[in-house]
């Protein structure tokens, strides 16, 4: 997080966490909170960055560090970066039509956009709107037969790559939505200072609010036709998601969905293992950034004993809290296939649209080369625990001294 004395003159954001700042100034209070909150007392959306942060780089010189390779192949796709814009619902009402903006921002850095169940624009909308391949999530919802519908839209769309979220069979309060009444009727001061804060927003007014229509869920509008406002729809579907739903569903999943599935939401190595028995292609280390169960463990965290358990079967990817090159590294390195970014391209598309997720991601690029070469690592498939060493220490491998497996508990980290 940036604080006053080194933000500058604050003329030029240079982070993922300036993109932050620039968007809680651009959107109404409710808006940015909705995007930045988490769930109960924020406790694991705080520990998804804390976690980073106590994790150490191990610093290598005089390696040819010269021509680097940043590429990968995740579940089949080339990329340019191990990067996939996580899927964010409502995104379009951070920016005019966003999800399209954010699709064509991850076209041009070569990385896989993926587009949420509860968007604003719909499939449709981003297939014609950009030429790459993307990813599409999906929540089980109660409608089996829409749920098909849907998987069937995302197939005809060329999706290579099904996002299965599963850590929502029921939601998590995210008690800033309360405060700002999102969540309940109001009573008319409560209406007009909703409005008031929509209203002395001018430029996401104008952005948005008018030009960015229709401002509803672009994949579910079929499903819910009478709903005129996002409260109406959003209850529609947090009346559909279904907590019914166990492994034996992802058979009937498969049976709808040719391409590749991708678990989200697994940070338990008996689950790990479950989703490797019921055929899953990969899974996503995540606690949903913080916004379900507040208080389980930080992503990051959960991550190594995860690829240890299952990463031989499946591609193991995470989110939760990378803001930087150099947190991508960091996971890499435990054993990541790849990292999935939430708020940091909500962040970036609020305040400059696909500019903004463009130059975040390019930020992003230049800091995992940096992490790269003063790691003395040429090729980013060739990142292990070795490139990591103990908080407050720069231990060889290997030093009996360095106790790095306690420290992380993890045995991604070599001796
Ligand atoms: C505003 C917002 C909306 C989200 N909507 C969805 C969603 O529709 N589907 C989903 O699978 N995950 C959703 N997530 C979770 C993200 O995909 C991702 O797991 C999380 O944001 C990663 O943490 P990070 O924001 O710290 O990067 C949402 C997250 C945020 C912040």
């Amino acid at each position: 997080m940036i604080d006053k004395d080194t933000r500058g003159l604050g003329l030029a954001p240079a982070t993922a966490d300036d993109y932050r700042e620039l968007a809680r100034r651009r959107l109404p209070r409710q808006l940015f909170d909705y995007l930045d909150g988490a769930a109960y007392e924020e406790q694991t959306a705080g520990a998804n960055r804390q976690a980073f942060s106590r994790l150490r780089l191990r610093q290598r010189v005089m390696r040819d560090v010269s021509q680097l390779n940043l590429s990968a192949r995740v579940l089949g796709q080339e990329l340019a970066l191990p990067l996939i814009l996580a899927p964010l619902g409502l995104a379009g009402a951070m920016a005019r039509r966003a999800e399209v903006q954010a699709a064509r921002a991850a076209e041009r850095a070569g990385v896989a956009f993926c587009e949420s169940t509860v968007s604003i624009c719909s499939i449709e909308e981003v297939r014609a709107a950009t030429t790459a391949p993307f990813w599409y999530q999906l929540y089980v919802m109660r409608d089996r037969g829409y749920t098909r519908e849907l998987l069937a839209r995302a197939q005809a769309a060329g999706c290579p790559v099904l996002v299965l979220t599963v850590d929502l069979a029921v939601m998590g309060a995210r008690y800033r939505d309360t405060r700002n009444g999102m969540t309940g009727a109001l009573p008319l001061v409560g209406r007009l200072a909703r409005a008031w804060d929509l209203l002395s927003h001018p430029h996401w007014l104008l952005d948005v609010a008018i030009r960015g229509k229709p401002l509803t869920f672009g994949n579910l509008a079929a499903a819910v036709p009478d709903a005129r406002s996002l409260p109406a729809f959003k209850a529609w579907v947090d009346s559909q998601f279904d907590p019914r739903i166990t492994w034996t569903d992802l058979a009937w999943v498969r049976e709808n969905w040719r391409g590749k599935i991708l678990v989200k939401g697994v940070l338990d190595v008996d689950d790990a293992r479950e989703a490797a028995a019921a055929g899953a292609d990969g899974l996503v280390v995540s606690n949903h950034g913080g916004r379900q169960l507040d208080s389980v463990a930080a992503s990051i965290d959960a991550l190594p004993r995860i690829v240890d358990a299952v990463g031989d079967r499946l591609e193991v990817l995470m989110d939760g809290g990378v803001r930087s090159g150099l947190d991508v590294v960091k996971a890499l390195a435990l054993g990541a296939k790849a990292c999935m970014l939430g708020r940091a391209w909500g962040y970036a598309v609020a305040a400059r649209g696909e500019a903004g997720v463009a130059h975040m991601l390019s930020v992003m690029r230049q800091e995992m080369e940096v992490a790269l070469a003063l790691c003395g690592v040429t090729d980013l498939a060739a990142l292990d625990g070795e490139a990591l060493v103990q908080a407050g220490q720069q231990l060889r491998p290997g030093d009996p001294a360095s106790g790095r497996h306690e420290e992380f508990g993890i045995s991604a980290i070599r001796d």
